[in-house]
Parts: structure tokens; C-alpha cells; sequence
């Protein structure tokens, strides 16, 4: 039994993967499995919330009573969460999105020629879904995630502060076991004046923990 701690609250959550189309056979993504996401939209059901869940491609099907909403590119996805985001009471940017997308989307397949050996991808910047909904004026709790390599704490608290989050959740998905398409993670969570370690579990049983937190850090908060 979830305890009802998220019961009459709004959660959107983004999770998965995008995908940035280069022509119509191929395409840039990651590994995101949409895992870390699709359990915390299940456990924020499980505690009360209504949950709408923006999603990548991903090969898991979305948990019972969420509102599913798929999505392909980083821009599809920006636009799913922009035009649902000002009703939200809480916000959780579990997905991996793409950084970059192609400059321009070839509409037949490129072709590979005879006297090319090398080939030049152009890459123009993505919006920041995250940034963008802690931008507006009313603005739902905001939950960041980080997935790092190395120096967590520092990468994690620059991008709570620069995106103007009220919280971060850091993974170091260089560690076997944790991170990308895997059953199991760690998160250091991380907020303007503290923090809290979750040591290695299930994807759901952190799940359990993250909105726990949450209920308890947006209580502070309103305080
Ligand atoms: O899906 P799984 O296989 O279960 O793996 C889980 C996970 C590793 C993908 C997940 O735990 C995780 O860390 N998700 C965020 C991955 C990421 O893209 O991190 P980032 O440090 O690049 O981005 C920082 C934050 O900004 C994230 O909340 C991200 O969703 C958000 N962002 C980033 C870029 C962008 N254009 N828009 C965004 O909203």
C-alpha cells in the first residue's frame, strides 16, 4: 500500500527517449528505456495523483489510469508538455531528451555516392522542455532529473539552479546497474538547501521513495 500522499494533485511527467529523424529510414535517440519514468508515473497513481504521462518510444506499456500521451521528437515533446504544463501542480522530467536534432529533415533517403567517403551531420540546439515549464509564471513543483558520468553533485545542483528547479534527481549512469535500460538505479536528490542519497534499488521501489519526497519537499515549499 502507497501511502495517499500525492491524492488530489496534477502530475505531468515526460519519460523515454526522443527521437530525431534525419531522413525517413534513420534516426538519432539514446538509450532511455523509459523505465525511471513509467514507474514513478505508476507510484504517483498509486499515491492519490492524477498522472499524465508524455512519452518517447519506448517498448513498455504505460501503467493503468494514466493518460498517455506519445510523442516521437524533442520538439513533439516540448509541445505535448508546454500545452499542458500551466494546470499542473507537479512536473517530472524523467526523459532523455535529445539535446540536438538535425538542422534539416531530408524528406528521401539519403544516399550514399560514389566519390563520399566522409559525411557531415548539422546539429541545431533542441528547447529545453524542463527550463521552459520552470519559466512560467505559474509554474507546477518542478522535478529535474541528471544523468552524469562524473562529478554528480556539481553538474546536478548547476542545472537545479540554472533551470530554476525545486528539485533534481542525479544519476551516475557510468555504474553498471544503474541508469539507462536497466531495472535498478541510485539517486542523489538534491534541493537549494539539502538532499537525500536513495541507495540502489528497483525503478519501483525508488519510485515509492521519489514521491514521498516530493509530497514532503512541496510541503516545505508552501510553507
Ligand atoms: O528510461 P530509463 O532506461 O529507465 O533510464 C532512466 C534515465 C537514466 C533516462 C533517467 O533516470 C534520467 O536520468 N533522465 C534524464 C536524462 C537526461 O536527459 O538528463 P540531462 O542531464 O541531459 O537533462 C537534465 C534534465 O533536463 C532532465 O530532467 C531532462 O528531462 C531535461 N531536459 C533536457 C534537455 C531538453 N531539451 N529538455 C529537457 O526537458
Amino acid at each position: 500500500e502507497v501511502a495517499q500522499v500525492l491524492a488530489g494533485k496534477k502530475l505531468l511527467i515526460t519519460a523515454g527517449p526522443t527521437r530525431e529523424e534525419l531522413d525517413p529510414v534513420r534516426y538519432i535517440t539514446n538509450h532511455s528505456s523509459g523505465k525511471m519514468g513509467y514507474a514513478l508515473a505508476e507510484m504517483a497513481m498509486a499515491a492519490g495523483a492524477q498522472v499524465t504521462l508524455v512519452s518517447g518510444p519506448v517498448n513498455i506499456s504505460a501503467p493503468k489510469g494514466v493518460e498517455l500521451v506519445r510523442v516521437g521528437s524533442a520538439l513533439d515533446m516540448h509541445q505535448a508538455v508546454l500545452s499542458r504544463a500551466q494546470s499542473q501542480d507537479i512536473f517530472v522530467a524523467a526523459a532523455a531528451v535529445a539535446d540536438y536534432r538535425p538542422a534539416s529533415r531530408v524528406d528521401q533517403k539519403i544516399k550514399k555516392t560514389g566519390d563520399n567517403d566522409d559525411m557531415v551531420i548539422e546539429l541545431v540546439r533542441n528547447p529545453d522542455i524542463l527550463a521552459d515549464v520552470a519559466a512560467l509564471a505559474n509554474k507546477p513543483f518542478c522535478v529535474g532529473f541528471a544523468a552524469e558520468t562524473r562529478d554528480l553533485e556539481h553538474y546536478a545542483r548547476g542545472k537545479l539552479k540554472r533551470k530554476k528547479l525545486d528539485m533534481i534527481c542525479a544519476n551516475l549512469v557510468s555504474i553498471p546497474g544503474q541508469g539507462f535500460n536497466v531495472d535498478t538505479n541510485a539517486l542523489d536528490v538534491f534541493w537549494k538547501d539539502g538532499g537525500k542519497s536513495l541507495s540502489l534499488a528497483s525503478k519501483q521501489q525508488l519510485a515509492v521513495l521519489l514521491v514521498e519526497l516530493i509530497a514532503e519537499r512541496m510541503a516545505v515549499a508552501r510553507q
